[in-house]
């Protein structure tokens, strides 16, 4: 075997893999830089979800002929004045994306330097460059990238479909926006606007990246959010944090940049989940835009080609920071933000080792209790009266005779004896006690019905009496208006209301009362999520659990005993239905023998 050097256009396809995986990522490079070129305003324009089109014009200073003709030449950079490493101050410095860009695709670049009278273009084809010649156009630059991957087939086969990509290029340019708020953004797909954002005024970051994030993720979240400012050592965290209750169905809104550079990152996401564990539910996520900023010497960008990852010096001081940072301000947030208890917290207890018993304490607490009942019972006890443990005695309740609650309970989930807290319901059964969730029940009986409509009859429909108009971004809006005939077969009536609005005609009626903002939003947030050559009755656990989850008897609605009963007889029923659409389960039994030994009798 001979050894040889590999050519250059195989050397910079090779390259190409790395820093460009997708329209997406090419996006990312041609922003960057034009916003280290100056610019005040960006123009992307897209075609085929970007695998045919993608174009970048910007403002900024531009390049005169010598640099335009160096500029697709390998680790071509005019970024590293001074060779230092670790001392960067651009978004880019390897000098590699265009000359990768343009051994995979048919690449031009036009660019009018500051000051300059005229315009040169260049282009690069599969690798092969193309002489310069004059252009025409205004001061800046204008990149256009054709048929990306033409060139190296195999990589164009790991693209998914348009609007995937589409997605993916999207989500990059939010990235962007928000991470430069002072430059004006548009994206433009196939001639349809899905992004237009001007250069935010003010003169403080924090104003400018407030109105930012207003535009990028509505002024709902702009509304529900604390300002987060932390110093530990010589990192420095700012940005905005939701509060527990604006939150979503996954963690898609949650964004770090690192020096300005938008990054993914684990440590991120388990600092984010740390410090909301106590507010939030497993399967929420709050929204987040957080920057992050370290000196150049304790964060290394340089570890990933696309400089999508970042490592750390020391992690534990970042990640403290973030947690430290999220608790104080969720904390000094106060009511805003304690309405939710999370179903986290109370998994993290059982995880956690028993406290040591420390019997003193223990029998202290065991006795008060004690001596108050002496008293009330003197007064006439009943459970109702107590105000530390309410059971609901609904309307109908004293009026079950002994022989009706006997035949309940021979059910097996038993005869229903009361609520709790008005989310648990307390039954009887012949030889012990069942505690049901009536929200993870219900939620799963609406999943269950309705996945039978389904395949028998069509799921029936209620007309709204007053339709509602629900504001999303235009690709949300876009991907549920292009699932609308789906939709309609799961019920649910829906059409789009200009660029980045739905209005919603009809539910489907075994929801009842539902949240249909709430319900659009977690549809949506799921469709981003789905694939879509799968069409939603193959993915029909994802939405219908999404439909039922908003449509189910909420925690907290007091509910009579011949409403209990009747969810129970029906969870006997229903298949699966001893766990709700999430895994956890809708009731527990305590047999009579393990009470017994609960109480040391047995
Ligand atoms: N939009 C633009 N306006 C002005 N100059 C540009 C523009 N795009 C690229 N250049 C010039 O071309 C050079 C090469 O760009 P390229 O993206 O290939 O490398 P880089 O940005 O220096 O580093 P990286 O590979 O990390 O992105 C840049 O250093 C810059 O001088
Ligand atoms: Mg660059």
């Amino acid at each position: 075997m001979n050894i040889r050097l590999l050519p250059e256009t195989t050397v910079n396809r090779i390259a190409a893999g790395e820093v460009v995986e997708r329209p997406a990522s090419a996006i990312k490079e041609l922003v960057e830089n034009a916003i280290d070129a100056g610019a005040r305003h960006v123009d992307v324009v897209l075609a085929g979800g970007g695998i045919q089109y993608i174009g970048v014009t910007d403002d900024g200073m531009g390049m005169a002929r010598p640099d335009l003709e160096l500029c697709v030449e390998r680790h071509a950079t005019s970024k590293l004045p001074d060779d230092d490493l670790l001392n960067v101050a651009f978004l880019g410095f390897r000098g590699e994306a265009l000359p990768s860009i343009g051994a995979v695709s048919r690449l031009t670049i036009a660019s009018r330097a500051q000051g300059s009278a005229e315009a040169w273009q260049i282009g690069v084809d599969g690798g092969k460059r193309l002489p310069v010649k004059p252009a025409a156009l205004n001061q800046g630059t204008k990149v256009e990238i054709r048929d990306l991957f033409y060139a190296t087939p195999a990589r164009l086969k790991f693209l998914k479909g348009e609007r995937t990509e589409l997605n993916h290029a999207l989500e990059m340019m939010r990235r962007l926006a928000m991470a430069n708020p002072e430059v004006g953004f548009t994206l433009t797909h196939d001639g349809r606007v899905l992004l237009r954002v001007p250069p935010a005024p003010g003169d403080l970051f924090d104003a400018r990246l407030l109105a930012r994030l207003a535009a990028l993720l509505g002024n709902d979240f702009a509304d529900n959010t604390i300002r987060i400012d932390a110093e530990r050592r010589n990192f420095r965290l700012t940005g905005f944090a939701g509060v527990p209750t604006y939150n979503r169905g996954n963690g898609q809104q949650q964004y770090l940049f690192v020096n300005g550079r938008a990054v993914r990152d684990k440590l991120f996401v388990g600092a984010v989940r740390g410090a909301y564990m106590d507010y939030l539910a497993r399967d929420r996520h709050p929204v987040l835009a957080l920057f992050l900023e370290a000196d150049p010497e304790d964060v290394d960008v340089n570890v990933h080609p696309a400089k999508a990852e970042v490592r750390f010096k020391d992690s534990g001081i970042v990640r403290g920071l973030i947690v430290g940072a999220l608790r104080n301000a969720l904390a000094a947030a106060g009511h805003q933000a304690s309405t939710t208890v999370g179903a986290a917290a109370l998994g993290a207890i059982r995880r956690e080792a028993p406290p040591p018993f420390r019997p003193s304490e223990a029998f202290a607490e065991f006795n008060r209790p004690l001596q108050g009942f002496a008293e009330t019972a003197q007064a006439g006890f009943s459970y109702a009266d107590t105000p530390s443990a309410r059971v609901e005695t609904a309307p109908s309740m004293p009026v079950m005779q002994p022989a009706e609650a006997q035949a309940e309970a021979r059910h097996p989930l038993g005869a229903a004896r009361g609520q709790l807290h008005e989310t648990y319901i307390i039954s009887q059964t012949e030889d012990g006690i069942v505690i049901v969730d009536q929200h993870a029940a219900h939620e799963r009986l609406v999943y269950e019905r309705m996945k039978r409509a389904l395949t028998d009859t069509g799921v029936a429909r209620q007309m709204l009496l007053l339709p509602e108009v629900i504001e999303l971004d235009p690709v949300a809006a876009s991907n549920l208006a292009d699932r609308a005939h789906e939709l309609a077969e799961l019920g649910l009536a829906l059409e789009p209301f200009g660029a980045g609005a739905v209005v919603v005609r009809e539910v489907p009626a075994l929801l009842g009362d539902c949240d249909i903002r709430g319900l659009v939003r977690d549809l949506a947030d799921d469709l981003a999520e789905l694939d879509e050559a799968l069409s939603l009755k193959e993915r029909l656990e994802d939405v219908c659990s999404t439909m039922a989850c908003h449509g189910s008897v909420r925690a907290g609605r007091r509910l009579t005993v011949a409403e209990m009963n009747a969810l129970m007889r029906e969870m006997e029923v229903t298949p699966h239905s001893g766990q709700c659409n999430h895994g956890r389960p809708t009731y527990v039994e305590l047999k009579l023998k393990d009470i017994e030994r609960l109480f040391g009798r047995r």
